[in-house]
């Protein structure tokens, strides 16, 4: 039974990836600021950051694979704390690196994000596009990305990156724009959108990403980035706003905001974001399962709409 190290585990995407590992038959090691679920026979939890190389060397041992999700995330928060974002992002991401090669980890997955494609002029965005990020977080995802190409140009140590597009769950960080939309919704209040609002989004489920995740640790082509997502229902945010009022059958409006009020400002906005996931789909058995209705209902059930 293979053994994982799981860095961020406590966190979104890391708390459903890890009931899928758990139920694919793998241990896990999860490693995290904060604890999440009891230990139990295949589990067990060790607190730390991946600023402590000690404590990252006590919880990696005798683990075979590395999923590293810890990270300094949200567009206010970075922008606002880019300092950290930069340490955590940066600096995290190599001493993980560090430990797993002294470790001979056999391989390392990275947790990369849509963010380093910036704006791009090609839809759907394929793997081999240039990178052309807009904010501090896409930079450090970069950066970290460029250290794990070159740790295994030095060490041999195999790897694959992934780079997420937009995943949404219903225990997802409030500033979230599905999560904010419901929020108002149950509170019969105006949802807010910036700008137009037709900025593009391709919506993955978590529990789909945390699927691609597993089939990239299982199949995927060593030493390759992939995209994952779900290129079935891109969406601006005003038909989101839109479609959300729509399945709450509540009298809600819509109300238009200038970008200066917003947490991105306009030129780190970024207008289209649909994913190309031909290359993981052909490499392993991944393949977006939920509907963008079906996930939103479950937020609805959640608060109760
Ligand atoms: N959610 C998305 O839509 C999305 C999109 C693209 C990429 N990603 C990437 O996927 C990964 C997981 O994202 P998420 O949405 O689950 O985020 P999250 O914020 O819910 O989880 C991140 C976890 O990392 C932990 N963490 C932060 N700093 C740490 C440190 N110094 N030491 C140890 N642990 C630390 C946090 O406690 C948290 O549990 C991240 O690397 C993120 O950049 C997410």
């Amino acid at each position: 039974m293979k053994k994982i190290f799981i860095t961020g585990g406590s966190g979104f995407i890391g708390r459903v990836l890890i009931n899928h590992l758990l139920a694919d038959g793998f241990k896990v090691h999860c490693y995290d600021l904060l604890k999440f679920r009891k230990n139990s026979k295949n589990f067990k939890f060790f607190k730390g950051s991946i600023l402590d190389k000690k404590k990252i060397s006590n919880a990696l041992k005798g683990c075979e694979i590395t999923i590293h999700l810890a990270a300094s995330l949200g567009v206010l928060n970075t922008e606002k704390n880019n300092l950290d974002c930069l340490e955590t992002n940066i600096i995290g991401t190599k001493n993980v690196l560090e430990i797993s090669v002294k470790n001979n980890i056999k391989k390392f997955i990275f947790a990369s994000s849509s963010e380093i494609y910036g704006e791009q002029k090609k839809f759907p965005i394929s793997e081999e596009a240039e990178p052309k990020f807009k904010s501090i977080y896409g930079l450090s995802k970069i950066t970290a990305e460029n250290y794990v190409k070159s740790y295994n140009q030095k060490y041999k140590m195999k790897y694959n990156i992934i780079r997420y597009f937009n995943v949404y769950g219903e225990d997802q960080r409030q500033d979230f724009v599905i999560s904010k939309f419901t929020k108002n919704i149950k509170k019969n209040k105006n949802l807010t959108i910036y700008g137009k609002g037709n900025q593009i989004r391709s919506f993955c489920n978590v529990e789909d990403a945390a699927e691609g995740t597993l089939e990239i640790i299982k199949r995927a082509k060593v030493n390759n980035v992939y995209n994952v997502g779900n290129n079935l229902e891109p969406i601006s945010i005003k038909n989101l706003a839109k479609k959300m009022i729509k399945m709450s059958k509540k009298k809600i409006k819509i109300d238009m905001i200038d970008f200066k009020d917003s947490d991105r400002s306009k030129d780190r906005e970024i207008y289209k974001r649909i994913p190309n996931i031909s290359k993981i789909i052909k490499d392993t058995k991944y393949k977006p399962k939920k509907t963008l209705e079906q996930g939103i209902k479950v937020f609805f059930k959640k608060y109760a709409i």
